[in-house]
């Protein structure tokens, strides 16, 4: 078969690179809600806290500064990495000149390694103060996270182009405002609505933000995506399934791109005035499949439950009820070409400490990327999460999403084979039958699979 397969090559400027979040990987981000969330009893699986990180906010020890050798010697092209809002605005109104000066230094430390920065404003955690005003429910929410952005895009710009303004807004209004999992820890389908309408406005706020201060900035958000389908087929399963899909995936997309925005229990949505310049792209994160039952007692998975279908590619705890789907990467970024953007993976990765799974996960998943470009799709770059392993919110430290292993007690970093298949796809720009061969031989026949070349 080896002879028979050509390369899977990607476009000469396609972007490279991995994904990464502030409070995850900088350590000691004590001044947010999601420190205190983690320091309170039960909350988090494994009674860990984030403490150190990945230690990345040192400026001393220059931990990200390493790690950023790590992403240049796998021949990253770009990082995804997001700014602490409570430590850029301590207070309100206060800045923190000191906070700038670190993200110029590790902006400056990518650029130097030739990687280009992706900046993420809003990836989950808020200053504490913003959450003693009610959070995303505080009156003039949208206007604080606007100013912010501005303060970021004047002192930032100059550094970076590729802009995300929220990360994953229905995933935190649905774990922070309808499951309770998360800070503030409210169960209200309403007020989790309200969140995500808020969060709407303050994504397009901050999109006339760092336009207005860089035109030439290319904006737009992180959206977990993800495929949902019916159990069995039957109609209660397929009504269910299609209002998850409706709310989880659509609701944003539809507001931000072609301005529908839909209030909670209606069936018409309000127009509101999107420019088509707004957004400059669409940032993808995919995680899998749901197969979804219909259950009437379940209102906070929306009536439609994701079930742990029996099937050898579901993830395994925390998230068994995922199933590992390449074939879906292909299928969203289809989906979602309707919005005529260029589309960045902004997010694909999984959970993997031995690293058993992940070699056939990114073949697999990068194959699939690479039909919906030659589908004529136009898809710029592929952000793998994570870079090294991090602290990963109420889970803590029981997952393992990195290409590079962390120590989080002596932080020291251990490539897993997945960072020299990553650097090996990246230097041929392109999956080669010899690299499957050499790293997941086992998964040739889907790799060809999912790049719809083969039988
Ligand atoms: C995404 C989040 C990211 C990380 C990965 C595993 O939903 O954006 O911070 O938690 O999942």
């Amino acid at each position: 078969m080896t002879t028979k397969l050509r390369p899977l090559r990607f476009p000469d400027n396609f972007l490279w690179g991995a994904a990464t979040a502030a409070h995850q990987n900088e350590g000691n981000n004590t001044n947010n809600d999601f420190w205190r969330w983690e320091h309170l009893p039960g909350k988090i699986a494994d009674n860990t806290t984030s403490g150190l990180a990945c230690d990345w906010w040192d400026p001393q020890r220059k931990r990200a500064e390493a790690d950023f050798d790590l992403a240049a010697d796998l021949g990253l092209k770009t990082l995804r990495l997001s700014v602490e809002w409570s430590r850029i605005e301590p207070k309100p109104g206060q800045w923190d000149k000191a906070a700038i000066d670190r993200y110029r230094a590790m902006l400056h430390a990518l650029r130097q390694r030739g990687i280009t920065p992706m900046v993420t404003l809003h990836h989950f955690t808020n200053p504490w103060w913003l959450a003693e005003q009610g959070g995303w429910l505080a009156p003039g929410v949208i206007g604080l996270f606007y100013r912010y952005t501005n303060y970021v895009a004047q002192k930032l710009g100059d550094l970076c182009n590729l802009w995300c303004t929220i990360n994953e807004p229905m995933v935190y209004a649905y774990l922070a405002y309808l499951e309770g999992q998360w800070s503030p820890g409210v169960q209200d389908f309403r007020k989790a609505f309200r969140v995500a309408t808020v969060m709407i406005k303050a994504h397009i706020a901050a999109c006339y933000a760092i336009h207005q201060i860089n035109p030439q900035a290319q904006v737009g958000l992180a959206k977990h995506t993800s495929l949902f389908k019916p159990f069995l087929r039957n109609s209660l399963a397929r009504s269910a399934t299609r209002l998850r899909n409706a709310i989880f995936n659509g609701h944003f997309l539809e507001a931000i791109y072609h301005g529908k925005l839909k209030p909670p229990f209606s069936l018409l949505p309000r127009e509101i005035p999107i420019p088509a310049s707004l957004n400059d792209f669409i940032g993808l994160n995919y995680y899998g499949q749901y197969t979804i039952v219909f259950n009437p007692i379940a209102p906070k998975t929306l009536f439609g439950q994701p079930i742990i279908a029996p099937n050898e590619n579901m993830w395994q705890e925390p998230w068994p009820d995922r199933e590992i789907y390449p074939a879906g990467l292909y299928e969203i970024t289809e989906r979602l070409a309707m919005y005529g953007k260029p589309i960045y993976i902004t997010e694909n990765g999984l959970d993997d400490m031995e690293d058993k799974r992940r070699p056939e996960f990114l073949l697999t998943h990068l194959a699939a990327l690479y039909r919906a470009i030659q589908a004529g799709l136009d898809v710029r770059g592929y952000y793998h999460w994570t870079l090294v392993d991090n602290y990963e919110w109420v889970e803590g430290w029981t997952t393992r999403f990195g290409l590079i292993e962390l120590d989080p007690q002596t932080q020291k970093r251990t490539l897993r084979p997945s960072a020299n298949l990553y650097r090996e796809i990246i230097k041929a720009n392109a999956i080669t039958p010899e690299i499957v061969e050499a790293y997941a031989p086992e998964a040739m026949e889907a790799v060809f699979r999912e790049a719809g070349i083969g039988d």
